[in-house]
């Protein structure tokens, strides 16, 4: 059973295995969690842009679709037809003036109404149908409260939750509103199964100190390195983070001193075609890696030029799905689009960086199961209280800010928890 006892320090810096592994404690997550006070990453406004369009995707385990009604309202729904359970929306997306589920044919208007039963009042001179009593306008698709942040979807399953603005904290709403300063351009998806534990993904998505180890790229590269001005920042409450850095704050000397000293090999190895290696700075700030969490389902992704949302499909305790949005900007030019589309080679299930993330949780969730009662420890940046800045790229700090909000959604903190 799931209790306070199960963490063996107060800080969070050591996350014992079992939580990756239990059937009870996934359960419990779906409801605490995915349907709990928090707001998920539904998808953006412009993956529907015209009334009529539609998309399926999922929050936790549940299927979940998503329209743009006539009056260019924006509504969300569990995928599930009221009738017998089948999900009313088979397809990924499309354009629609109404739902019909395809076991039945019940028909759902875009405010998830339902507005149609085959032969409710049976067929003249044979009988049959529903109940006189049954009315359709007893009955519609559950409804998922949505808001939207500059073109983001967020939605929620609870009755009782604080505002998105609130929730998301200062530094992620200016992050956020940076991202989407300009109207999107969606350029297409990919999608991937990983076969490890959800959680896994988003400690990678968190953990600073792995980005130029694990990934030779960034090492060699230069896109990522620790001598670079970087660090991260969360919100208050320390759910979410950015972990972000600014590329060319270093000098090569400096760069290769540093990771000689750490024992830390650089391979020499190019590419017979360095296109992907170039790119144009476009924001102001000069931060061009950022990679920014939102508790409990989403990484929004910038690194260079390429900008992808990236959400967590939960699976089961053994897997999940990485459904990745990738976009730009209605004003990119030509030869900004061609720096997205070539800089995705980078990313998704077979990208120069990304791959390994999935690697590394794959191999991590089998190696974990069978000692339940160990923990993995999370203390590089230092343990104790956990800092709002951090001010370098040697840090898996927010690593600990995601168990410290996850502990106190399960009911789980243990005695004088340190957060
Ligand atoms: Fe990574």
């Amino acid at each position: 059973m799931l209790t306070k006892d199960i963490w063996t320090t107060k800080d969070y810096s050591r996350v014992p295995f079992a939580l990756y592994h239990d059937q009870d404690v996934y359960t419990q997550e779906q409801e605490r969690i995915f349907r709990g006070p928090v707001w998920l990453y539904v998808g953006l406004e412009a993956e529907i842009p015209k009334p009529g369009d539609f998309r399926t995707t999922w929050l936790g385990d549940t299927p979940v679709l998503f329209n743009r009604d006539m009056q260019g309202k924006v509504h969300a729904f569990v995928n599930r037809c009221v009738h017998r359970g089948a999900n009313v929306r088979r397809e990924s997306h499309g354009n629609a003036t109404d739902h019909t589920c395809f076991y039945h044919r019940w028909c759902y208007d875009l405010e998830g109404k339902l507005i149609g039963v085959p032969f409710q009042r049976g067929v003249p001179g044979k009988g049959g149908g529903m109940s006189p009593d049954f009315k359709t306008k007893d009955h519609a698709l559950r409804k998922i409260r949505v808001e939207m942040l500059n073109g983001i979807i967020f939605g929620t399953f609870a009755e009782e939750v604080e505002p998105l603005r609130d929730y998301l904290g200062a530094t992620m709403l200016w992050h956020l509103e940076r991202l989407t300063a300009k109207p999107i351009r969606i350029m297409g998806y990919q999608r991937q199964r990983i076969h490890g534990n959800w959680k896994l993904y988003a400690e990678n998505v968190r953990d600073q100190y792995h980005g130029s180890l694990l990934h030779q790229f960034h090492r060699k590269f230069g896109i990522s390195r620790v001598t670079h001005t970087g660090g991260a920042s969360l919100d208050p409450r320390h759910r979410h983070n950015i972990s972000w850095g600014k590329e060319g704050s270093d000098s090569t000397e400096q760069f290769s001193a540093t990771y000689q000293q750490g024992k830390v090999e650089v391979k020499d190895f190019g590419l017979s075609d360095g296109q992907v290696l170039e790119y144009l700075p476009e924001f102001e700030d000069g931060i061009s890696l950022a990679i920014c969490s939102v508790f409990p389902n989403v990484t929004f992704q910038q690194i260079r030029n390429s900008l992808a949302a990236r959400q967590i499909r939960t699976r089961g305790i053994n897997d999940f799905e990485l459904h990745w949005t990738l976009f730009g900007y209605d004003d990119d030019t030509a030869e900004m689009q061609n720096f997205r589309e070539l800089q995705t080679n980078m990313v998704g299930p077979g990208g120069f960086i990304s791959m390994e993330d999935g690697e590394a949780v794959e191999v991590a969730h089998r190696a974990t199961r069978p000692d339940a009662d160990c923990s993995a420890i999370v203390e590089m940046g230092g343990g104790g209280a956990i800092p709002e800045e951090v001010e370098h790229k040697i840090s898996d700090i927010p690593v600990r800010g995601f168990w410290s909000y996850y502990a106190e959604l399960m009911d789980i903190e243990p005695e004088g928890a340190i957060r």
